[in-house]
This record gives structure tokens, sequence and C-alpha cells, in this order.
């Protein structure tokens, strides 16, 4: 499905709005400094399993404060998908590195450098295609900036990602229980440009209409 996205990006995002009365529309927003504070509270309210399965390990509360905390906004790219009640029900954190960094990469591309993406969607906003959207978004975001290959580690226990993965065409090689998938991203095209400004902008609406409804409710709960 993501792979034929990269194929006629508008035609499908077209496809994806007639299909919206299946599944509600999932409005991904490029998460800023004002949502960091949202973003704590997301990462620790996941319990120890999602945490092991976002981040390897079962991440103590300080070290998720201490990660959320560090999160460079000008650097890496974070997204968030925000319910109708303004509560921040999933992030997606797209960073790029030297490909020097990871093992392998370097016989993957030609390019300088590679992305890295993680997810973590809430108990209860999952299998309504948000960490789908989130991915493709992020994918998008890659081609644009020129990046040709995106990676994904998790643990290869965890099948609800190796689908998602498999479901883009993600190349996956799996070692000790970890896997490392990739993903190999055609050019951007003027399309794929478009649609991200599109996305965008259609996210920054739906999250100043949820932010007003927000405050509004919190003047009338005093
Ligand atoms: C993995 C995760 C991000 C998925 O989020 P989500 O919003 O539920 O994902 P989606 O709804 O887009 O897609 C889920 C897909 O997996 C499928 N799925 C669900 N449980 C599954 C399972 N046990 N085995 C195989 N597929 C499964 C669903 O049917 C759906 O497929 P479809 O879209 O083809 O119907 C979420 O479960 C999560 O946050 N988990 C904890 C953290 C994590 O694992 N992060 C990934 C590592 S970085």
């Amino acid at each position: 499905m993501i792979r034929q996205l990269f194929d006629k990006p508008l035609g499908q995002w077209f496809e994806a709005l007639k299909r919206a009365k299946d599944r509600p529309t999932v409005r991904v927003k490029q998460l800023e400094e004002r949502d960091r504070f949202r973003m704590r509270k997301h990462f620790l309210s996941l319990d120890n399993d999602d945490r092991l399965l976002r981040f390897g390990t079962v991440l103590p509360d300080e070290q998720v404060i201490a990660y959320v905390d560090k999160i460079n906004f000008e650097r890496d790219t974070i997204y968030g998908v925000y319910n109708q009640v303004f509560k921040l029900v999933a992030v997606g954190h797209l960073a790029f590195a030297p490909k020097a960094q990871l093992t392998g990469a370097a016989t993957v591309t030609e390019k300088e450098k590679v992305a890295e993406f993680g997810v973590s969607v809430l108990a209860i906003a999952r299998g309504q295609g948000i960490g789908s959207k989130l991915f493709q978004r992020a994918a998008i975001h890659c081609r644009n900036a020129d990046v040709d290959t995106l990676y994904m580690q998790c643990l290869s226990s965890n099948q609800t990602m190796m689908h998602i993965a498999k479901k883009a065409g993600m190349e996956i090689h799996r070692e000790y229980g970890e896997a490392d998938a990739y993903l190999r991203l055609p050019p951007p095209s003027p399309g794929t440009v478009m649609q991200e400004a599109i996305e965008e902008q259609f996210a920054t609406i739906d999250y100043t209409f949820k932010a007003t409804n927000r405050a509004a409710a919190k003047l009338f709960e005093r």
C-alpha cells in the first residue's frame, strides 16, 4: 500500500480521501517545542511491554523523560497524532544520521545520510491505521529531503511492526532477536513535495481546531 503511494502520490492521496469513510482520517502533524510537555505524557503512559518494543529496553521513567527532553526539533523531525480531545495518541521520531553510523548502511546507499524511524501509538488508538500513516509520512519527508534509505529497528517478535514493514515493502534482516528493516525510497517528485505540504496544512488546521476546543472545554471545567 505504501509502495503504491510512491508511484502516484497525488492519485493515491485522493483515493485515500475517498476511502476515509471506512477509517477515521488520520492527521499527522509535525511537532514543535510547545508539544514537548504532551510528548512526555505520551511516552510515560507507555507500559513496560510497549517501552521494550519502542526503545529495545524497558526504559524507566527518568530515562523516558531524559529522552524526550533531549529531542532536538531543529535536527530531527517529530510527528504526532492528536485525538478529538487533544490527547497525543501517537508519536513518530525521524532522525537523520551519517550512514557510517549504521552497520551495513554503506553497502545499501550512496547518499551520505540515512534516516531512522521509531514510532509509538497508545493502546486506545491502535488498529486505525495511525502507525502506518506516521510511517508513510516519514517516508515522504525522507524522499523530499533526498534521503533514499529509511531504517527501522525493532524486535523481530514485534508482529504488528513486522506487518507494517512488510506492507511498506521494507527489506528485513533478522539477527539475535532484533530486526533491522529498511526501505529504499525513490527520488522526490513535484507530487511528493505537494503532498507533504498539503498534509501539513490540513494537520495544522486540525491541530488548531482541537487545541482551541480543548482550551474552551478547560474554561468550562473551572
Ligand atoms: C506498532 C504500532 C506502532 C502499530 O500502531 P497502529 O496504529 O496500531 O498500526 P496500524 O493500525 O497502522 O497497523 C497495524 C497493522 O498491523 C496489523 N496487526 C495488528 N496486530 C497484529 C499481529 N499481532 N500480527 C500481525 N499483524 C498485526 C493490523 O491488522 C494492521 O494491519 P492492516 O493495516 O493491514 O489492517 C503500535 O502497536 C505500538 O505503538 N506498539 C508499541 C511500540 C512499538 O512497537 N513501536 C515499533 C518499534 S519502533
